[in-house]
């Protein structure tokens, strides 16, 4: 009897292993992440100065709660013991300390690091360290944890994944696991109860549609990426999200190019992870970013990822459904001049087959709201009017 407990507890031990954190991402993370901006020129006063602003700005009150050090934070070796060391001359006071100060401001603090024997940019990765590694950052009071796919030779990712997830349980501290395998390994498919969020492409550059190759690789503008994975979205859901990448709003494109990417981030439900230099950003930049009412849709509880629904004469359409049946709705006008819509309600069925909900225009009438320009545009009872400039969005929600 006593070996027969022994082994149901066993077995109820491992079973209670093999899981993620639930309960921590329900709906998109919201935060901020250096590599965009900063690459591996990094530091303590970066960071500080980051808090500071994610509460003086706003973002804080808007939702962004998240700060992530992306690659460079670490010294180049472990020390004698195997631990990983943040880089003293960037992070003097260490990480904990860090941590304290970040929470202090009542966010969130993640890091970087890789499944492979050294992250991208050169530093010590977790391969081999993988329990070691998720012991130090739990002790470190750590949230999130970003998690690359450089050097991973002969690794296969599911399985690199799924050791760190173990790894970060056993070390018992709630942390936000995010997969950056780059969409290689399609993790959509393996990873809902391995990680919270994962990374759909390579990486994002600050473009509305390029490519720009570095040989073996290619960073993609905001449109590449959204086209390259529309399909997906039947995978996302509260608690496991595609990442579209760290945004590239307030980088360089246009204020309307960011106001559409931000559109299309939100619509997509992804992680919404700035990834600008808060203490210099414009006005119409921190106005984008925190506008409540299009992060709203971000943060609907359904989370529910949207979709195309039309596309002609350079004007695509995209709908989200939201809780209460209500609708996001984004028109983005891709031509290079401005465009004039005269929408009809009447003469689309808008819905959503995969998910069962449908936009009932015949016999209930919607409000439409302008959620950029913060205005009601009266109802379904009567045409859409509207003008949108290139490259820019209108988009609404619409209630009952
Ligand atoms: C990869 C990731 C990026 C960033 C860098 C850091 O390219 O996809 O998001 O983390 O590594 O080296």
């Amino acid at each position: 009897m006593k070996n027969y407990f022994l082994t149901v507890l066993l077995v109820f031990g491992l079973y209670c292993n093999a899981q993620k954190f639930e309960g921590l991402a329900q709906t998109p993370p919201l935060g901020w992440n250096s590599w965009n901006t900063f690459a591996t020129n990094i530091n303590e006063e970066l960071v500080k100065d980051i808090a500071d602003k994610f509460v003086e700005l706003g973002l804080k009150d808007a939702g962004y709660e998240y700060i992530v050090l992306d690659d460079g934070w670490m010294a180049k070796e472990r020390d004698t013991e195997g631990n990983l060391v943040a880089d003293p001359i960037k992070f003097p006071n260490g990480m904990k300390a860090l941590a304290n100060y970040i929470h202090s401001k009542g966010l969130k603090f993640g890091l970087y690091n890789c499944a492979g024997s050294k992250t991208c940019a050169g530093y010590p990765g977790s391969r081999g360290y993988e329990y070691q590694d998720a012991r130090l950052y739990a002790s470190w009071h750590i949230d999130y944890l970003k998690y690359d796919w450089c050097n991973t030779e002969k690794l296969k990712a599911e399985g690199a994944y799924i050791t760190m997830r173990d790894a970060l349980k056993e070390a018992k501290r709630p942390i936000v696991f995010s997969i950056c395998e780059w969409g290689d390994n399609e993790p959509w498919k393996w990873a809902k109860d391995v990680g919270h969020l994962w990374r759909v492409t390579g990486d994002i550059i600050n473009c509305w549609d390029c490519e720009i190759g570095h040989g073996s690789w290619s960073s993609f503008g905001v449109w590449k990426i959204i086209n390259m994975r529309k399909d997906i979205r039947t995978f996302a859901g509260p608690g496991h999200w595609n990442d579209f990448d760290m945004m590239e709003v307030g980088n360089g494109m246009t204020d309307a190019e960011d106001r559409s990417h931000f559109a299309m981030w939100t619509m997509l439900a992804s992680p919404l992870i700035m990834g600008n230099d808060l203490r210099n950003a414009s006005k119409e930049t921190i106005k984008t970013l925190v506008n409540k009412e299009v992060i709203a849709v971000n943060q609907d509880k359904l989370g529910i990822q949207g979709f195309r629904f039309s596309n002609e004469n350079n004007l695509e359409i995209w709908i989200k459904p939201l809780a209460n049946d209500e609708w996001a709705m984004t028109f983005v006008n891709m031509s290079d001049t401005i465009t004039t819509i005269n929408f009809n309600w009447n003469k689309h069925d808008i819905g959503d087959n995969l998910n069962n909900r449908f936009l009932n225009v015949k016999n209930i009438i919607y409000k439409v709201r302008d959620l950029y320009n913060h205005k009601d545009l009266g109802t379904t009872s009567r045409n859409l009017k509207a003008e949108i400039d290139s490259h820019d969005v209108l988009m609404l929600r619409l209630s009952k």
